[in-house]
């Protein structure tokens, strides 16, 4: 099938080349010419394991390109919205100026039959509001709703093989022309018998923001009893082993730490509070609003951590700070709670220096203030206390022995809960984590 995918961001090149990878025609539509003069050469603007080799490979089969000219998207069955949807600037509610944009810019080029996809995450009701346009605009084309789950870092894995598809159409229609269209395109994965469902465009958009709603509730959770852990002496990470025995509660996202960032779980629940606001029913999220707290507390609870731990004062306190991306495997810094803990200790008046192996051009963008350092040794060079932030694999594996060579001051600050605290304490660290007994 010929496809369309409008915005080459994280969604759209996955998108792109994952369609491509499974024998389709597709072309990729972005506005910033520089993102796809870089893609046209077959490199990603981000970094996601696996896609530049993926997108290099699809070079040579000639069937994935990438053009500014949206007038390219003509002649293709289904077209994708992958475009952002930021949090407003002081708002919480989201700003769908670009997918509204790609819309429009799409228009005129829908012949009868084609299938307009929405894959951005969007309010509930945006769905119907662009059926109305494009049932004046070109009667003969269809939208669908199909949200999109990927997560950083499994992006490739999460597109070819995810859990569902959600389909949204008119009145949840299964007979629905566009039903038939989409099982074409993802015809390799449904093969598999990956589950498919068709609800109608509030339910699919509704589904997306209750997933990630959920999981971030479910973070915030374990770090609300983090809370109480720190308070009674226990200890977090033992509690969520234990309760997540339980089939029910499950051990997924019940990793206690800095808590959640990223381009998704922070605006979506935000957004969603909002749109429920709009709709009336706001008193059903106000639980969102702790939600965000309790996550938000994590980052000043972490920089207090540090000062309690070094003596009282932050003043001069040469810090080490392992990680600047919202989680490992990706070099996306939105929201990172690791530069945000950074940003507040170097306000508080610390000497801080931060390491990451992907983030540090983006981090220098957003912190241009903030010391950072490629090399992992120099950053721990004379450290009076390292705080692993971001659980990147590498930091996981790090040696107390060796690490405790490069520092001043042995004490160590695990913001994520991966290090084995008896090893560290044993080669003679002071070891804290986030809601564990000090000892
Ligand atoms: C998320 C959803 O998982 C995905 O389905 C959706 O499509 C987009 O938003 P992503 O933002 O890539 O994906 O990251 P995710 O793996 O969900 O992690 C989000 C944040 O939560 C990270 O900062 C991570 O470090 C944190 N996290 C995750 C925890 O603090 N504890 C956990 O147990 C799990």
């Amino acid at each position: 099938m010929r496809i369309s995918i409008i915005g080459c961001g994280y969604l759209g090149t996955v998108h792109a080349a994952c369609m491509a990878k499974l024998g389709h025609d597709v072309v990729g539509i972005d506005v910033d010419a520089d993102k796809i003069d870089r893609l046209s050469k077959g490199r990603a603007p981000f970094f996601e394991p696996g896609l530049d080799e993926l997108l290099t490979s699809l070079q040579a089969t000639g069937r994935l390109s990438f053009t500014t000219d949206i007038s390219i998207a003509a002649g293709s069955t289904a077209h994708f919205i992958c475009v952002g949807t930021p949090q407003k600037r002081g708002e919480n509610a989201a700003d769908l100026r670009h997918v509204d944009a790609a819309f429009a810019s799409l228009l005129q080029y829908l012949d009868a039959g084609d299938v307009v996809v929405g894959k951005s995450t969007v309010p509930v009701g945006t769905a119907a509001g662009l059926a109305d346009i494009l049932a004046e605009r070109q009667p003969e084309a269809h939208l669908v709703w199909n949200p999109e789950f990927l997560r950083e870092g499994h992006a490739i894995e999460d597109t070819l093989h995810p859990d569902r598809f959600v389909y949204g159409v008119p009145g949840g229609d299964e007979d629905h022309r566009a039903v038939a269209v989409m099982d074409e395109v993802y015809a390799a994965s449904i093969a598999l018998d990956t589950p498919r469902m068709v609800t109608d465009y509030a339910t699919a958009e509704l589904v997306k923001t209750a997933a990630n709603s959920f999981l971030a509730t479910k973070i915030s959770f374990i770090n609300a009893m983090a809370e109480v852990c720190e308070a009674a002496g226990a200890d977090v990470t033992r509690l969520a082993d234990a309760i997540g025995l339980d089939e029910r509660i499950g051990r997924h996202f019940l990793n206690a730490g800095i808590g959640f960032g990223g381009g998704c779980l922070p605006k979506d629940i935000r957004a969603f509070m909002a749109r429920a606001g709009e709709l009336g029913a706001d008193q059903a999220l106000t639980f969102l609003r702790e939600v965000d707290a309790i996550n938000m507390r994590r980052r000043t609870r972490v920089v207090e951590l540090t000062r309690e731990f070094c003596g009282g004062t932050l003043l001069g306190l040469r810090v080490a700070v392992l990680g600047a991306a919202f989680k490992p495997e990706s070099d996306d810094v939105r929201d990172s709670p690791a530069l945000s803990v950074a940003a507040q200790l170097q306000l508080q008046g610390a000497d801080v220096t931060v390491t990451d192996p992907r983030a540090l051009t983006n981090a220098a963008r957003r912190f241009p203030e903030l010391n950072l350092e490629p090399d992992l040794d120099a950053c721990l060079a004379n450290a009076e206390v390292v705080l692993l932030l971001t659980e990147w694999e590498e930091y996981r594996q790090l040696d107390p022995h060796l690490v405790g060579r490069l520092v001043s001051a042995k004490r160590i600050l695990d913001g994520r809960n991966v290090l084995d605290a008896d090893k560290w304490r044993t080669a003679g660290w002071a070891y804290r984590g986030l809601g564990r007994p000090n000892a």
